[in-house]
């Protein structure tokens, strides 16, 4: 187990969030469902963690309503979003809420009930196979189950608090 969290100087927060801005990520919505109901959110809280197996890493903040979905142990999708899915970022990242987001972008759904977005540049089909609670926010290992690929290398990506495309 972990010390607990120390509490920080506000300087440091501040130049913590200025560093972060400068971490270019790209964009993800993060989709999850059993066929009945669908959730989604946008993050760029996603890391590669191991080829074999492959697995991946999503920080979700305790306070998202993905979270609690997350924490049953589910299945989940990730999808990398490209350059042209500024909107769909936009409506996961809180201007819609609940099963209204899905109606931004075109999704369908894989034979376990997930949704996925058809042109995102790739879905990740994970399931979580460990977490780990951190401040604010769970830490979720995903252990991917598929991959699909789609179209060119396209990202969107954020970067000092906007959508940019790469160069
Ligand atoms: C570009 C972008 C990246 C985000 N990345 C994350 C993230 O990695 N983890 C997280 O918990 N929230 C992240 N958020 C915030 C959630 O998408 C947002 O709070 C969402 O509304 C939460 O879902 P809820 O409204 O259903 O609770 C991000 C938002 C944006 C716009």
């Amino acid at each position: 187990m972990a010390d607990p969290i120390p509490s920080v100087a506000p300087e440091l927060i501040t130049a913590f969030k200025g560093a972060m801005r400068r971490l270019a990520a790209t964009v993800t919505v993060i989709s999850t469902g059993d066929g009945s109901e669908r959730h989604g959110m946008t993050a760029t809280a996603v890391t590669s963690v191991t080829t074999d197996p492959p697995a991946l890493l999503i920080c979700v903040n305790k306070t998202a309503s993905l979270h609690p979905v997350l924490a049953t142990g589910t299945r989940f999708c990730v999808n990398l979003l490209k350059d042209s899915h500024a909107e769909v970022a936009g409506a996961f990242g809180g201007r819609l809420q609940g099963p209204e987001r899905f109606g931004t972008g075109d999704w369908a759904s894989n034979a376990h009930g997930v949704p996925y977005l058809t042109d995102a540049q790739a879905n990740l089909f994970c399931r979580v196979d460990a977490l780990m609670l951190y401040g604010t926010h769970t830490i979720f290992v995903g252990l991917v189950e598929d991959v699909r690929l789609f179209g060119d290398i396209s990202p969107l990506i954020y970067q000092d608090g906007r959508y940019i495309k790469a160069s």
